[in-house]
């Protein structure tokens, strides 16, 4: 079963070390995140996958790591400063500051068409806040989303020392155009892809690493000649969706959403997102915009930026003239990115059913909590937190045993932590869940943290010992991420492997010792087969591609 509520991923990526977060000694910072000892490899292979793809597999990439800190005029001229801004309105009710563009997006089922037509909504009291939905909301202004610092050791009190940490990746990309066209000595159509950092100062963040202030971002500017700009954008909008399907995103889960006119951000000519069904719902992952001439332009000495020191453009030696390429734009997030990837591994199911006994037990302490949940006082409980949570029992009481795993996903919900009886709901539901169920992230061995975990039968036998300690060190060189561990019984630890998506494990037994095979397991067949230690590396290497 696939995860269906964002906080199962939340849980398991706490519990097993992908994602913590950030600060939480001194009780966090919200909507930051930091990623523990598996997240980290998880990001980095998918960073490494976007790389290879976009760089290394084709012949007309090259890549670039730019700066954080640029140059103010930069985002002047890129219009960041005047128009990167989110609406945003404040509840004088509840001091809640909610996006005024999603509240109307979610209230009328439309975007708004602008600023005066949410503010028209919020004079009619048309609009309510989503969090105390009183219908008591300010006008709706914009909010810069850029962050501010101060370059150099003097604060001199006015904007001199002014710079931004950049908010997207691109406009590095834009004013290097230059620099990389005549170093490389590429002809049209080429691009240039980078991963870094970017940093913008969201009024909502939230549901986990899907949007945070700060992120990375893995983003092209593929540089093409005007009139051949919409097949190559449709070209990369069908690149880019394979990517994920091949790394073994469900098709069904992925979709292309065509942007309507009026959402189109003012330089782009067409924009297509590639849209994910997160458990939240269908979310942007990427998008894949036609951005014209714009930047290159906008980067370019003219009246209209007498600041630039030159301009922009490319020799175009059919034409004998210089032109001005169009400007294809793939930009994913590499947090939003793997967060998918988490999601879509997921997969929690019943392998064996607990005896019938224990499944009534449950279902009636499932029922009692339901009862619990709806005598409580709406005044210290929000009516829609009991709903939600009467809802979940009654559908999960009614399934036991097969929605264990719902239950299981229920122990983060603080609101149900909160109510005395779920603390024995949630004892009973974790000891059959460690008994019955099993949780296994399905991911593609190109991607999975570890790739092989090698175990000896006996961890008091030393001659196993030396001998899987020589198999991880083996493979290890062989450049597959491969560990050791002897820390618990072979199943346990088969168990522990697969709630981390390592896609195959080794166990050295005594005829390990004779005739130097080894037991290799497979996560998603669980088929065991016997390999030559010799052939190990090779045959592993195949397998992840
Ligand atoms: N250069 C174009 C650009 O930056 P965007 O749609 O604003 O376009 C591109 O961002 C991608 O960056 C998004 O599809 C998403 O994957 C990621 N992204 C944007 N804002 C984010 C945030 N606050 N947190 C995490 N990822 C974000």
């Amino acid at each position: 079963m696939p995860a269906t509520a964002l906080e199962q991923i939340v849980s398991l990526a706490k519990r097993r070390g992908f994602v913590f977060p950030s600060s939480a000694v001194y009780g966090g910072l919200g909507s930051t995140w930091d990623y523990g000892p598996l997240g980290v490899e998880l990001k980095n292979n998918v960073k490494r996958a976007w790389w290879r793809s976009v760089v290394y597999d084709r012949d007309d990439m090259e890549g670039l790591d730019a700066a954080i800190l640029m140059n103010r005029l930069v985002w002047k001229y890129s219009g960041h400063e005047k128009t990167f801004a989110d609406p945003m309105t404040d509840c004088r009710s509840c001091k809640s500051r909610p996006r005024a563009d999603h509240v109307f997006q979610e209230q009328k089922g439309r975007d708004p068409k602008g600023l005066d037509e949410i503010n028209a909504a919020i004079a009619a009291k048309e609009l309510k806040c989503p969090k105390c939905g009183a219908t008591d909301l300010t006008e709706a202004r914009p909010f810069n989303l850029m962050f501010r610092t101060t370059v150099g050791a003097v604060d001199t009190g006015d904007d001199s020392g002014l710079a931004y940490l950049r908010p997207e990746t691109a406009q590095g990309i834009f004013v290097n155009f230059g620099n990389v066209l005549d170093t490389m000595r590429r002809k049209l159509p080429f691009g240039v892809a980078q991963i870094g950092k970017a940093f913008r100062n969201e009024i909502t963040p939230g549901n986990f690493t899907f949007r945070t202030r700060e992120f990375e971002q893995m983003e092209i500017e593929y540089f093409v000649r005007p009139g051949e700009d919409e097949a190559a954008h449709q070209a990369w909008i069908d690149a880019r969706t394979q990517w994920y399907v091949d790394l073994g995103m469900r098709r069904e889960n992925l979709r292309q959403r065509e942007q309507a006119k009026e959402e189109l951000a003012h330089y782009a000519k067409r924009c297509v997102d590639l849209e994910y069904k997160f458990p939240m719902g269908w979310s942007e992952l990427e998008g894949i915009a036609n951005r014209t001439d714009y930047d290159l332009k906008a980067h370019s000495r003219s009246p209209e930026n007498p600041d630039a020191v030159g301009e922009l453009k490319y020799f175009d030696q059919e034409q004998k003239k210089h032109i001005v390429p169009y400007v294809i734009e793939p930009s994913a997030g590499a947090d939003r990115a793997t967060l998918a990837f988490l999601c879509d591994a997921y997969d929690e199911s019943l392998v064996k059913e607990p005896p019938a006994e224990e499944v009534t037990k449950l279902r009636e302490l499932v029922q009692s909590f339901a009862k619990s949940v709806d005598k409580k006082d709406p005044k210290a409980f929000e009516p829609e937190a009991k709903r939600r949570l009467i809802a979940a029992a009654e559908n999960i009481a009614a399934g036991l045993p097969g929605t264990l795993p719902d239950l299981l996903a229920l122990s983060d919900d603080a609101d149900a932590n909160r109510i005395e009886v779920f603390k024995k709901v949630r004892g009973v539901s974790e000891k059959l869940g460690e008994e019955f169920t099993r949780t296994v992230l399905r991911l593609h061995p190109r991607l999975a943290p570890i790739t092989v975990a090698v175990f000896p039968l006996k961890k008091n036998e030393p001659r196993l010992v030396e001998l899987a300690r020589g198999v991880k060190r083996d493979l290890q060189a062989a450049g597959l991420r491969a560990v050791y561990d002897d820390t618990g019984a072979i199943g346990k630890l088969y168990r522990r492997q697969d709630e981390l998506g390592t896609p195959f494990c080794i166990t050295v037994d005594f005829q390990s010792l004779e005739d130097k095979t080894v037991t290799v397991r497979d996560r998603d067949t669980m088929a065991q087969e016997r390999v030559g230690v010799g052939e190990l590396g090779g045959a592993l290497r195949g397998k992840v591609g």
